[in-house]
């Protein structure tokens, strides 16, 4: 047995991310495939849509996991992962050294400071090598984590031009360098594939030892709550038949498929939408809290969709 293996790590996402599942994994982990259940062994887990990554995280802690491949769209996150995969110690003392500069202001200065960082964070992106891994990509990193930390909500929302356009959030003390978790995240990411691009790339890695979990970016509930654009691009109704048909030929290769999304019918009892895209599979619904609405008057109870390819 590997020291990972006697030793729960119990990591935790690393950043804030819109569309997080902390609260739903407990319902998630009721319906996992039976054999995973029983054997708490996952041979192969794959997750197309990392964003921060809970449900991973969630399964690393408490499941064994012989390998794993993420993947999200998005560059900057993506470059966080790999900094910590690749050199988080490098991270943490960079962290150390802006977290004890940026505590040490008055809030006066600390937010003239805050906008420094993110106009830089942006100035840098121009000409920015996100291909090659190199020292670089630890600065940046140390500022995705800063202004995650110190951002309004901790929300990571990027204009037409991908930049980080968050304003300053107010927290008396934020956790710029949770060092400890950053240690845990590095110790959860070994054995582990982290890709940028479409979820589409996963398709090579995925067979009949794996199990995929695919949280796509929410359908918007109505044409005014159209936050689906964690990158710039968006995510269309076009996308989510894409993904249904990706879907369905994964679900041929013989993996174990779960999937969730926000349940159209919340807004529209009418709306198949979904139960289309996915008829014929395990389609059930689960109440869910809705935490990502900037209208905290539109923050109440609603269902999440969840559907498998299989039913124990
Ligand atoms: C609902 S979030 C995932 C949240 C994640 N489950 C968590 O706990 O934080 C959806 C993610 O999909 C990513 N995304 C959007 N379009 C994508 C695409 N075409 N391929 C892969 N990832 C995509 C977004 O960048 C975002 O991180």
């Amino acid at each position: 047995m590997t020291p990972l293996e006697e030793d729960p790590i119990e990591a935790k996402p690393f950043l804030k991310w819109a569309g997080g599942k902390n609260q739903l994994l407990m319902e998630f982990n009721k319906i996992l495939p039976q054999k995973i259940l029983r054997n708490k062994k996952i041979h192969n887990y794959v997750e197309p849509f990392v964003g921060g990554g809970a449900m991973f995280f969630f399964l690393r802690n408490n499941y064994k996991i012989k390998r794993s491949m993420l993947i999200d769209v998005n560059r900057e996150l993506i470059l966080g992962y790999k900094v910590i995969q690749n050199n988080y110690k490098e991270l943490i003392h960079e962290l150390h050294v802006l977290k004890d500069d940026y505590l040490s202001k008055s809030e006066e200065i600390r937010k003239d400071y805050y906008y420094e960082i993110r106009s830089a964070y942006n100035h840098q992106m121009t000409d920015f090598d996100y291909n090659n891994y190199n020292n670089e990509w630890i600065d940046r990193a140390v500022y995705l984590i800063f202004l995650n930390k110190t951002g309004f909500n901790g929300l990571f929302r990027q204009n037409s031009k991908s930049e980080f356009n968050v304003p300053m959030g107010r927290y008396k003390n934020p956790k710029i360098c949770d060092e400890g978790n950053i240690i845990k995240v590095n110790r959860s990411l070994k054995n582990t594939l982290i890709i940028c691009g479409d979820f589409t790339l996963a398709e090579e890695y995925i067979n009949k030892k794996s199990f995929v979990y695919f949280d796509p970016p929410y359908r918007p509930l109505n044409k005014t709550s159209n936050f689906t654009s964690y990158a710039k691009e968006g995510f269309t109704d076009y996308d989510q038949k894409r993904l249904a048909e990706f879907y369905r030929k994964m679900a041929n290769k013989g993996a174990f498929l779960m999937l969730s999304n926000s349940d159209p019918k919340n807004n529209n009892p009418n709306d198949n939408f979904i139960d289309e895209l996915y008829n014929g599979f395990n389609i059930k619904r689960v109440p869910a809290r809705r935490i990502i609405n900037c209208d905290a008057s539109k923050r109440g109870e609603l269902n999440e969709i969840i559907i498998r390819n299989y039913l124990k």
